[in-house]
């Protein structure tokens, strides 16, 4: 597998154009839906002072950039089949997861894990992607689902089509020779110009605009109790932040606010069980933990790599009482009480939470939420 990505032009965005190119094709294409004289802003969004994690290496975005990734984004023309695009198993509506626990991809294949939300990727330190981190960055992780065999398609293997195959299509078609020499000089498709294109516009995606954001502007500081919040949403936050020891719900210590990414240290959590059957002890890393509600307060989609949970409480729940799976080599030791190995054996963790504070920590992550990203037009599928 991939581990480095070479890249050539670093951190100099002036590499990715604009370039002059005729663009007759794609905007007649796009007209109405993508104004290419007016690019909507996706390179200089407002980002709260108080976000200092950021996973962008050597791949600023420019709006031209993010404009190329949201169209390859949406087209399903990167599936063999021309059926699914990345938009079918990370729909806007559902802070870009998916409702089924499995999406489906190409003829009939099913994800082997739960889809993954796409908001504020960016902004972690942990630069691993998928829930068990096999993908080394964000630009090598955008091309595995192409080539993945019940994805997308283009995995050439059993008689299908692969990458290459997939980047001659996309040279054959008109609006991306266009844009490709646009926005990198000339109208070639390679794999790391798809990569480029894609992450630039999966690490736009950000949600700053929830209850949470506007407390934490005004009390400046996340350990003070916030104005606008009731007294249960005060409560849960600080459970939420607060370690087991000192009678906190310790979940601060892996998905960390303000940001809520993953410590990339995390090991699992407990939730080992394969959706196909058997055992997955390598999944550690989760999606930052805002926006697990959309803007009508509905869950976007099952939690967890499995979607073992269809609720939030189901998920307090498993916290509140870890039960030890003795052949688990990998269970986080801060789940576990004393943490570390005790005499015969660590014990799971028992929080002894009560039902009203188990309600209080739902109502604080209720307020992670935010409402733009659900419907602004910038992130939006341009077919
Ligand atoms: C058939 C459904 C499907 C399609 C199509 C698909 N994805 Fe995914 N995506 C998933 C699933 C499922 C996961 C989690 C897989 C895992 O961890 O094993 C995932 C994970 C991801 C992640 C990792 C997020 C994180 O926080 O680690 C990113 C980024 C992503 N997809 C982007 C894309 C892009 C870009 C495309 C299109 C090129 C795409 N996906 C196409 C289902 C899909
Ligand atoms: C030791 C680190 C650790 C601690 C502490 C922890 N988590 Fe997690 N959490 C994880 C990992 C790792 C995952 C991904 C697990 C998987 O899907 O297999 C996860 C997943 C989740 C998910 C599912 C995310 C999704 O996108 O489906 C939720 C919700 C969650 N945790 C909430 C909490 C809450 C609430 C607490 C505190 C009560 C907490 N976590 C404490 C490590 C931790």
């Amino acid at each position: 597998m991939n581990t480095t990505i070479t890249i050539s032009d670093n951190n100099d965005d002036t590499n990715y154009g604009p370039y002059p190119s005729d663009l007759t094709n794609a905007r007649l294409k796009f007209s109405g839906l993508i104004d290419f004289d007016n690019l909507h802003n996706y390179a200089s969004q407002s980002i709260p002072t108080y976000i200092n994690k950021d996973n962008t290496l050597n791949n600023s975005i420019t709006d031209h950039g993010a404009t190329l990734g949201r169209i390859l984004f949406y087209d399903k023309e990167l599936s063999i089949n021309r059926s699914i695009s990345c938009g079918s198993c990370h729909q806007q509506a559902f802070g870009f997861s998916d409702l089924s626990i499995q999406s489906d991809g190409v003829k009939g294949g099913k994800t082997g894990r739960h889809s993954m939300r796409l908001i504020n990727t960016r902004f972690a330190d942990e630069e691993n992607f998928f829930w068990n981190e096999r993908a080394a960055s964000l630009e090598i992780q955008t091309t595995m689902p192409i080539q993945d065999h019940a994805e997308m398609g283009f995995s050439g293997t059993n008689g299908n089509p692969d990458l290459n195959d997939l980047l001659s299509r996309l040279d054959s078609i008109d609006y991306y020779k266009e844009l490709f020499t646009w926005v990198y000089g000339d109208s070639t498709a390679t794999e790391e110009r798809l990569q480029y294109a894609l992450a630039q516009f999966v690490r736009s995606i950000q949600s700053f605009d929830s209850k949470f954001d506007q407390g934490l502007a005004s009390a400046g500081n996340l350990n003070q109790n916030f104005t606008n919040y009731t007294a249960a949403e005060n409560q849960g936050k600080t459970l939420f932040l607060l370690p087991p020891n000192q009678d906190g719900a310790g979940c601060q210590g892996c998905h960390r606010g303000p940001e809520f990414d993953i410590d990339p240290a995390s090991q699992n959590n407990g939730i080992t069980s394969s959706i196909g059957g058997g055992s997955d002890y390598t999944n550690t890393r989760a999606p930052s933990l805002r926006d697990l509600f959309n803007s009508n307060g509905v869950l976007n989609g099952p939690l967890m790599h499995n979607g073992d949970f269809s609720t939030l409480e189901e998920v307090i729940d498993h916290y509140n009482q870890i039960t030890i799976d003795p052949a688990n080599p990998n269970l986080d030791r801060r789940l576990t009480s004393p943490p570390g190995p005790g005499p015969g054996g660590p014990q799971g963790q028992n929080l002894n939470l009560t039902a009203a504070e188990k309600s209080a920590l739902v109502a604080f992550i209720r307020t992670l939420s935010g409402a733009d990203v659900y419907a602004n037009e910038k992130w939006s599928d341009p077919f």
